[in-house]
């Protein structure tokens, strides 16, 4: 994973959910999202996959992030991941065809994914929600010296989107920094599931095999 961007659209007061919804209708900044997104992995809260109507998003392989096991049948296109180490391994694992590796929300993944992400797509949205309930804390990137702010994009208000936003793209000045936090976390979460799939073949054997009907079911993979 040579780099992992988190994609977000966000208000100037950090609003970005409201009652497990998107708070806008923005048209193009979603053919934006599906361009960038697109043949990649996409990793997400349990929250967000049940927003998009507890479907994965198609032409991507979606790894969910949730603590409950069985949410789904896992598919190529369609993977759970029980922590965020186990998500970054996950993705790691997606076949080759899959480039490059998002974070697409909800706002615990946004915080939680921070200290890996080393890229940021932000869509800057003018409108005011005074219901939002989910913010995206923009102090997560910390010193804003250690960052380069471009700005890629911009559209009106209009039929097709409900509020006037500009797009910025966000790069760490150190990403090496990052790639080492991510490549320690993928194999803390390997070494784990080795760990169970040793454990899982001695309670085969007959030693302890309650505990692996609540572990990850690692051996799919
Ligand atoms: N504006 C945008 O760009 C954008 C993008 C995406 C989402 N959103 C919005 O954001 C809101 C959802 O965000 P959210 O923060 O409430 O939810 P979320 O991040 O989508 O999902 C939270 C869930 O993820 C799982 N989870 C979180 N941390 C975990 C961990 N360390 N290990 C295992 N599982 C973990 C838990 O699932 P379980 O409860 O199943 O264990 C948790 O309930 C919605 O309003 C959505 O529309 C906005």
């Amino acid at each position: 994973m040579k780099r992992l961007t988190s994609i977000v659209a966000v208000n100037r007061e950090g609003v970005i959910g409201c009652g497990n919804t998107l708070p806008w209708r923005l048209k193009t900044d979603l053919r934006f999202f599906k361009e960038q997104t697109l043949s990649n992995v996409i990793l997400m809260g349990r929250r967000t996959f049940d927003s998009l109507g507890k479907k994965c998003l198609p032409g991507r392989c979606n790894v969910v992030i949730s603590h409950s096991f069985n949410l789904f049948p896992e598919t190529e296109e369609c993977k759970a991941a029980y922590g965020i180490e186990d998500g970054l391994f996950r993705a790691s694992l997606a076949p080759r065809r899959y480039k490059e590796t998002f974070v697409i929300g909800g706002a615990s993944m946004y915080e939680q994914f921070a200290p890996y992400v080393d890229r940021y797509l932000i869509t800057m949205v003018e409108k005011g929600v005074p219901n939002g309930d989910t913010f995206f804390d923009q102090g997560l990137l910390g010193n804003p010296d250690n960052w380069t702010l471009e700005k890629i994009g911009s559209a009106p208000q209009s039929s097709d989107d409900e509020a006037a936003f500009t797009i910025f793209e966000i790069s760490s000045r150190t990403p090496d920094d990052f790639l080492k936090r991510r490549m320690a976390a993928i194999e803390n979460a390997r070494a784990a599931s080795m760990t169970q799939r040793s454990s899982k073949s001695r309670s085969s054997a007959g030693t302890q095999p309650l505990i692996h009907a609540l572990q990850p079911n690692y051996s799919m993979l």
